[in-house]
Formats: C-alpha cells, structure tokens, sequence
C-alpha cells in the first residue's frame, strides 16, 4: 500500500462536512492497510489524497453514490451534463436553476446533484425537513467553470480506480473487511438532524466500532468534539489524540496536539491569540481583531 500525500485537492463536488482541509492531519494517521474502506464517503477528500490500489467506499445518500461511480467510469460525460446545465444557467438565467432544482427533487440524480452543489450559496448541499434539497442560486457567481471542472472530474476519476462505490449504510459497506484492513470514519455529527443529509444512531455506531476492535481492525475516527453529547468522548475514547491547526499571521499554518477539553472549545474560525513553547502548545485566547501568535 503507498500513501500519496496530497495537500490541496481540487473538489469534485462541495460536500458539507468535508474534511478537505484536514486532510494532512488525517493523512498522519493511516497505517499500512490490505484494502481501504470509507463508508461515509460525502466529498470523498480523503479517499482522494490515500489513493487506494483497493478500496470500498459508500454512503447512504444514492445520488452521491451514483455522482461517484460516474466521476470514476464516464468522467468525461460527467463533465459535459455540467457544460450544459451550466450554459442554460448563463442563457436562461436563475429560473433555470430552479427547474432544475424541482426536478433533482421529484427524481434525484448525479448530474443535477452536480450541478446544484456548484451554483448554489456557498455550495452547501441543504435539505429541508421533508428530504427537499432547498438552497438558493449563489447570485453573484456564475458557478466553476466547465472546462475547470472538466480537468478536476478527469482527475478524481484516474484517482478512484480502484475504488468500488456502494449505495448504502455503513455497516453494509465494511461488511467484509478484515484485520489487514484499514477504515476511515467521518459519521454525520451526533445530534445533526435537519439540514445536512442523515444523522446514525451512536449507540449502534459504538457497537460497530466495539465489533472492528473484536476483529483487530485498525481505524480513524472522525468526531466532532464541541457539539452535542460529551459523554460518548470520555468513556469510549480514553486514547484519542486531538490535533488542531493554527493558522498565524504569516499565513504558516501550526498543528499542535492539545487536551479533549481544549478541542471542544475551539471552533473553525476562531480568532485569537496564541501561546506556544517550541511545539508544545499552551493557550489560545479569542479575541475579535485579526490573530496574532507569541512564542514564549
Ligand atoms: C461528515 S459527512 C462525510 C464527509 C466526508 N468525509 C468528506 O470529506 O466530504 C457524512 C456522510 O455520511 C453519510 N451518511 C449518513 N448516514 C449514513 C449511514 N447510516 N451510512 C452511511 N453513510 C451515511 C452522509 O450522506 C454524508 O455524506
């Protein structure tokens, strides 16, 4: 297995919950593995930057499932349904967007899907409480160019060559790995309900990962510390190891381990000042002015 350590990737669709930026602190922690497994695909960054010769990767949302095995088998049709869609959209104006957008809804699929997460505000792929995917046009952006978009579908495809895409739950996905395997997990967040696709039921999730660790199978967890139910962190976690990346002032970016209390009070975004000792890492203070950093 070789890892390929990739730090900028290019999306092939705008996936909330995506760990695009992440990547290179996730990347620190994948071991040797026989086949990768991901079955909480979403955007797919990680998948992207691991470069499995074998993998199985799925999701429980079907047209993501099916945008996925047509950016790996027809790419190149893939890219022309957003030429097109895209040159009605310059044509016809928003009006356009919203028939497409009617459509995706009575009969959801890959292209529209495509489309829609390109040229709707800030990309964000939203859904209403009846499973309606509900967000604007992004008014002022004309959406990324085809012949852009075009290269980066052509890429992701050489890329998931090795993948096999399965539409489904998680525990169907990894159904048939084995100890010589390795998995990553990035589950909807605890309590995410409403507007982001699809929220699991963490009691049966832990059984899931007690039933890897009775296998001796190796995993990565993604788990967002700072919402919802605290409890799953400390009674189930007691090794996890949290990272958070600084940027500073300069535009470097800083990683530093810190404690589970210390990362659930950081938040993306966050602005502040920050203390360090060499790579040890000692406070971070919020303030509302741009962040500044001190050593000392
Ligand atoms: C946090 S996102 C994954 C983001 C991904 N790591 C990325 O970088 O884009 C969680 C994904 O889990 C999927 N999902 C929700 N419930 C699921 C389930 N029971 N089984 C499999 N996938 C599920 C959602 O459709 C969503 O794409």
């Amino acid at each position: 297995m070789q890892i390929d350590k990739v730090i900028k990737i290019a999306p092939a669709i705008k996936w909330s919950g995506s760990k695009r930026s992440q990547v290179p602190t996730i990347m620190k922690h994948i071991p040797n593995f026989k086949k990768y497994y991901e079955p909480f695909i979403g955007g797919g960054s990680v998948a992207y930057a691991v470069l499995p010769q074998i993998g199985i990767c799925g999701d429980s949302y079907s047209p993501l499932i099916e945008f996925w095995k047509k950016v790996k088998d027809s790419p190149e049709e893939l890219a022309e349904s957003y030429y097109e869609r895209w040159n009605q959209l310059q044509d016809e104006g928003h009006l356009r967007f919203y028939e497409i957008r009617d459509r995706f809804n009575l009969a959801p699929n890959a292209e529209d899907l495509l489309f829609l997460s390109r040229t709707c505000v800030t990309g964000l792929i939203r859904f209403n409480k009846n499973g309606e995917f509900n967000n604007a046009l992004h008014h002022t952006r004309k959406g990324i160019n085809p012949a852009t978009l075009h290269t980066i579908l052509v890429d992701w495809s050489k890329r998931m060559q090795g993948i096999t895409f399965m539409d489904g739950d998680y525990r169907s996905t990894a159904e048939s790995i084995t100890k010589d395997d390795f998995i990553y997990l990035d589950p909807p967040y605890f309590n995410n309900k409403s507007r982001y696709l699809g929220t699991i039921d963490y009691e049966s999730f832990l059984e899931f990962l007690a039933w890897l660790n009775s296998k001796g199978v190796k995993y990565a967890l993604s788990y967002d510390g700072g919402r919802g139910e605290k409890s799953y962190l400390t009674h189930h976690s007691a090794n996890t190891t949290y990272y958070v990346t600084f940027e500073v002032e300069s535009g470097d970016r800083m990683e530093f381990k810190v404690s589970d209390k210390e990362y659930g009070m950081l938040a993306e975004g966050d602005k502040g000042k920050l203390t360090f000792q060499g790579s040890r890492y000692k406070e971070f203070t919020r303030i509302k002015s741009d962040a500044v950093h001190e050593e000392n």
